[in-house]
C-alpha cells in the first residue's frame, strides 16, 4: 500500500478539563429542574403517615427467599398494597412489573409508584464485554453504547433503574469483581463512570428508552485486603480522595440520580454507617440531590460488622450516616417508629430521605405514566443491539503479544484448528450478564468458521476449563499438527467473576498451561486467545506463545468479535486498563505507585524487590500492540512554566502530541498523558494518567492531539478530613507514550 497523503488532523483531546465545572454547571441544571419536583415531593410528604414513609426507604427483592420459609413476592404484594413499599429489586417484564405496579398504585391509599431497579451491569438482553473490556478500549462512546442499548431494553421491560455503573477502582485481580469496573487508574475510571451515567440516563429520565443510574459501591469497596471480596479497607484521607472518590464525583457531576454504599468497612466505619462520606463528603460538598441506596441487607450487616448492636441500632446508623433506601433487610422499616418515637432518629431526616426518593419517582415519570407499554416490550437481543455488542467487543480487545506477526491470520487460510476449553464454549457473557445469558454467545468456534470462508476448520477441547484431567491434550495436538495454524482459546469460567468470586491463584485454572505448551511443541504457528474477567498470572507459558490476544469476557457477540479481530477485519487498539502481576504474590502492583526511598535498582540489593521474581509487572497499565506501529513524538507545550494562581482561576497548560502511523495499514492508538510532581507534601505516584484520546490513522497519516491541562490535573487532596485540594509550586514531569512506561518526557514548572 502506497504512503497515504500526510494530513494532519488536530484532535482535542477529552478531559483534564475540570470536574468542578462540570459539577457546577450539572448541579445547577439539575436543581432547578429538581424543584418542580421537589414541591410535588414535599406536597405528597405532607400527607403520608410515618408507616408510609418508612415504607418508602423499604426496597425488597422479588423471587427472593429471604424470608423464613421463602414466600417473599406475598410480603412484597402485602407491603405494596399497604403502601408500605417503595422499591421492588430483581423484577422484570412489562405485564409482571405493571401488575406489581397496579398493586401500589390502584390499591394502597397514596397509589405512590414503586420504582423497579435491577442489575444491568453490561446489557440486559444484548449482553456486552464486561466492564473491564469495555475500559480496555479507552474510548468512553463503548461504554455509551452499551448503556444505550441497556437502558432501552430494561426500560421497555419495566426496569427504571440500574444499579450502575460501578465505579470500583481497585488494584486486585484477585478480587472476582474487578470484572464489573474500570481497573486500576481513577482518571479512566472517571472518563467511563461519567460517560456510562449519561448514557443510562440521557437528558429526561421519564423516556421510554432511560433508565436512572446507580453509583457504586460507596466507597473504597475495591480496595478489600487481601483482594477477598466484603473484606476490611483501611484507607488515609489522601488515597479515599485522590483513588477512590474521583469516579463517584465524575457520576454525580454527571447527574446520577442514586448513588449505593458498600458492603466494606472505610478506615473502621462500616459504608451503610459512614457519615463522613455519605454525608459530609456525598451529600454535604458535593450537593448531591439524588438518593442512597444500602447494597443487599449491608443495613443489617453492621450488626456483624461490630458496628450495630441490633437491628433497631442498624436502622439509626443508617439512615443518620445518610442512607435513604434500605435494600432487603426491613430494619429501618420494622424499628423507624420506635426511633422516632424514642428521638434516635430525626424526623427531618426521615423526610429528608423520602422526599430524595419521591423527587426520582417523579423525575422518572412515575406518577404520570406508571405502567409500561406491553406491547412494546423489546423480548431479547435485536439485530443492531447484537452488531453494538460485536462493535464494543472487538475494540476492547488487547493484543498483548504478536512475535513474528502471526496475527491477523493471512489469506488463503488453508486450515485452521480452534482447540481449547472455551473454543466452543457459549460462556462469554462474563459476570453479571443478567436476563441475557439465556441466549447462549456466538463461540469461537462459530465465529471462525463464519470468517474462514473455504478454510478447513478443525476444532478439539482439549482439555476442561478445570480440573486435572489432560488426557484430550492429544486430541487437540493432533488437529494443530493437521492445520496451518492453531487459535488456543483459554481463559475463566464466568462464574470465577464477580461477587464473592475472589481467587488467590490468579493463573489460568486446570490444565490449561500444559495444553498451549502441548500446542507449542508442535513447532505449528498458533495464537492464544484469553477469556477471562481479570487479570491472570500467564508468564508461566507466555514464552511458548507467539502471539496472545486479551478478549475478556466478550459477551454474546464473543465469538465474532473475536474472529473480527484474529482475521483483521478489526485492527486491535485496546490497552490494559490494569496491570497484569506475574504472580499473585507480586500484588498490588500498579503503575501509579510511590517511589518509595528505595525503588527498585538492580545494583543496589537493599532496594524494593523480590528475590523471587523481575521487578514491575508481566504487562503494565496501558500496554496494547497493533497488527500496525505507531509513533508517539515528543510533545510541545504551550508553555512550561505556570503560576498556582494561574491554574487556580481556570488557566491551562496545552500538550500537544504528534502521532503516526508508521506502519501499512490502518489502525487504532491511544495516545496517554502521564504527571509526576516530583516533590509535594503528600508524596505523589511516579506517573498518573490525566490525558487519553485513541486516534485512528491510515497508514502513514500523521496527526496531533491536543490535551488542556487544569489546575484539577496538577493537583491533588491532603490528608484533611474535611477535603483540602492543593496545587503545589515545584517541578512536574509529563509523560506521552502509548502505555504507562516509558515514552517521551517534558517538564513544566508550576511558580
Ligand atoms: C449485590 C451487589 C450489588 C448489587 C446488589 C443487588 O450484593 O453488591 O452490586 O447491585 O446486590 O443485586
Amino acid at each position: 500500500m502506497g504512503k497515504a497523503e500526510l494530513t494532519r488532523r488536530t484532535m482535542l483531546a477529552g478531559m483534564g478539563g475540570s470536574v468542578a465545572a462540570t459539577f457546577a454547571a450539572t448541579g445547577i441544571a439539575a436543581a432547578a429542574e429538581d424543584s418542580v419536583h421537589d414541591s410535588r415531593a414535599q406536597d405528597l410528604l405532607r400527607r403520608m403517615t410515618t408507616e408510609e414513609k418508612l415504607g418508602q426507604l423499604q426496597q425488597l427483592t422479588w423471587n427472593g427467599d429471604t424470608g423464613p420459609g421463602g414466600g417473599q413476592n406475598a410480603e412484597v404484594e402485602r407491603r405494596a398494597r399497604d403502601g408500605r413499599l417503595g422499591s421492588v429489586l430483581n423484577i422484570y417484564g412489562a405485564a409482571n412489573t405493571n401488575a406489581l405496579q397496579r398493586i401500589a398504585v390502584e390499591e394502597s391509599r397514596l397509589g405512590i409508584p414503586l420504582i423497579f431497579g435491577f442489575d444491568i451491569i453490561h446489557g440486559f438482553w444484548t449482553t456486552f464485554p464486561i466492564p473491564l473490556a469495555q475500559a480496555a478500549s479507552f474510548d468512553p462512546a463503548v461504554a455509551v453504547s452499551d448503556a444505550a442499548v441497556s437502558a432501552k431494553e430494561g426500560r421497555s421491560n419495566g426496569v427504571h433503574w440500574t444499579f450502575a455503573p460501578m465505579m470500583d477502582v481497585t488494584r486486585e485481580p484477585r478480587w472476582g469483581r474487578i470484572a464489573e469496573g474500570s481497573g486500576e487508574d481513577p482518571y479512566l475510571a472517571a472518563r467511563f463512570a461519567a460517560e456510562k451515567t449519561r448514557g443510562y440516563q440521557g437528558s429526561d429520565l421519564a423516556a421510554a428508552d432511560r433508565v436512572a443510574a446507580c453509583a457504586k459501591h460507596f466507597v473504597a469497596y475495591g480496595g478489600a485486603e487481601g483482594g477477598r471480596d466484603y473484606n476490611t479497607v483501611d484507607v488515609s484521607e489522601s488515597r479515599l480522595r485522590n483513588l477512590y472518590l474521583p469516579p463517584f464525583q465524575a457520576a454525580v457531576a454527571a447527574g446520577a440520580a442514586t448513588v449505593m454504599a458498600s458492603f466494606n468497612t472505610v478506615s473502621g466505619v462500616p459504608g451503610h454507617g459512614n457519615a463522613h462520606t455519605l454525608t459530609e463528603i456525598l451529600k454535604r460538598q458535593w450537593r448531591f440531590g439524588g438518593f442512597v441506596v444500602g447494597d443487599y441487607t449491608g443495613v443489617r450487616e453492621m450488626i456483624k460488622h461490630g458496628f450495630a448492636e441490633d437491628d433497631a441500632d442498624a436502622a439509626r446508623l443508617a439512615l443518620n450516616a445518610g442512607v435513604d433506601m434500605e435494600m432487603v433487610s426491613t430494619t429501618l422499616s420494622d424499628h423507624g417508629r420506635e426511633l422516632l418515637a424514642a428521638g434516635r432518629i430525626n424526623p427531618r431526616r426521615l423526610d429528608d430521605a423520602v422526599a430524595r426518593v419521591l423527587r426520582l419517582k417523579f423525575r422518572l415519570g412515575l406518577f404520570d405514566r406508571p405502567y409500561v407499554d406491553e406491547k412494546a416490550e423489546i423480548p431479547g437481543p435485536a439485530d443492531p443491539a447484537r452488531a453494538a455488542s460485536r462493535a464494543a467487543g472487538a475494540r476492547s480487545m488487547v493484543l498483548l503479544k504478536n512475535d513474528r506477526a502471526v496475527l491477523p491470520l493471512r489469506r488463503p487460510f488453508g486450515s485452521i484448528a480452534v482447540v481449547g476449553p472455551f473454543a466452543d464454549s457459549p460462556d462469554l457473557h462474563g459476570t453479571w450478564a443478567g436476563p441475557g445469558k439465556k441466549f447462549p454467545a456466538v463461540t469461537v468456534l462459530q465465529g471462525v468458521r463464519a470468517a474462514a470462508g473455504q478454510a478447513v476448520v478443525r476444532h478439539a477441547r482439549g482439555v476442561d476449563p478445570e480440573g486435572k484431567d489432560g488426557s484430550g491434550i492429544g486430541e487437540a495436538v493432533a488437529a494443530a499438527r493437521a492445520s496451518d495454524v492453531t487459535v488456543v482459546v483459554v481463559g475463566e469460567p464466568s462464574n470465577f467473576s464477580g461477587e464473592a468470586k475472589s481467587r488467590s491463584d490468579i493463573g489460568l485454572p486446570g490444565v490449561q498451561p500444559e495444553l498451549i505448551r502441548a500446542i507449542a511443541r508442535t513447532g505449528k504457528p498458533f495464537a492464544v486467545v484469553l477469556v477471562n474477567g481479570r487479570p491472570l498470572s500467564i508468564g508461566g507459558w507466555l514464552d511458548a506463545a507467539p502471539a496472545v490476544l486479551e478478549a475478556w469476557h466478550p459477551g454474546i457477540e464473543g465469538g465474532n468479535a473475536i474472529a473480527d479481530v484474529l482475521f483483521g477485519a478489526v485492527n486491535p487498539g485496546g490497552k490494559l486498563p490494569v496491570s497484569f502481576p506475574r504472580a499473585a504474590g507480586q500484588l498490588p502492583i500498579h503503575y501509579n505507585h510511590e517511589n518509595t526511598g528505595r525503588p527498585y535498582d538492580p545494583n543496589d540489593p537493599y532496594s524494593s524487590y523480590y528475590l523471587d521474581l523481575p521487578n514491575g509487572p508481566q504487562f503494565p497499565f496501558g500496554h496494547g500492540l497493533s497488527y500496525t506501529t505507531f509513533d508517539v513524538g515528543a510533545p510541545a507545550l504551550g508553555r512550561d512554566r505556570v503560576s498556582v494562581r494561574e491554574l487556580r482561576g481556570g488557566g491551562t497548560v496545552e500538550v500537544r502530541v504528534p502521532v503516526t502511523n508508521t506502519g501499512d495499514r490502518d489502525g487504532d492508538e491511544v495516545v496517554q498523558l502521564y504527571l509526576h510532581d516530583r516533590v509535594a507534601s503528600i508524596v505523589q505516584p511516579v506517573r498518573k494518567l490525566r490525558g487519553f484520546q485513541r486516534v485512528t490513522l491510515r497508514a502513514g497519516e500523521r496527526a496531533e492531539v491536543r490535551f488542556a491541562l487544569t489546575g484539577e490535573d496538577f493537583g491533588f487532596w491532603t490528608n484533611r478530613p474535611e477535603g483540602e485540594f492543593v496545587i503545589e509550586p515545584g517541578a512536574v514531569d509529563l509523560y506521552v507514550g502509548n502505555n504507562s512506561e516509558g515514552g517521551h518526557k517534558v517538564t513544566v514548572t508550576l511558580t
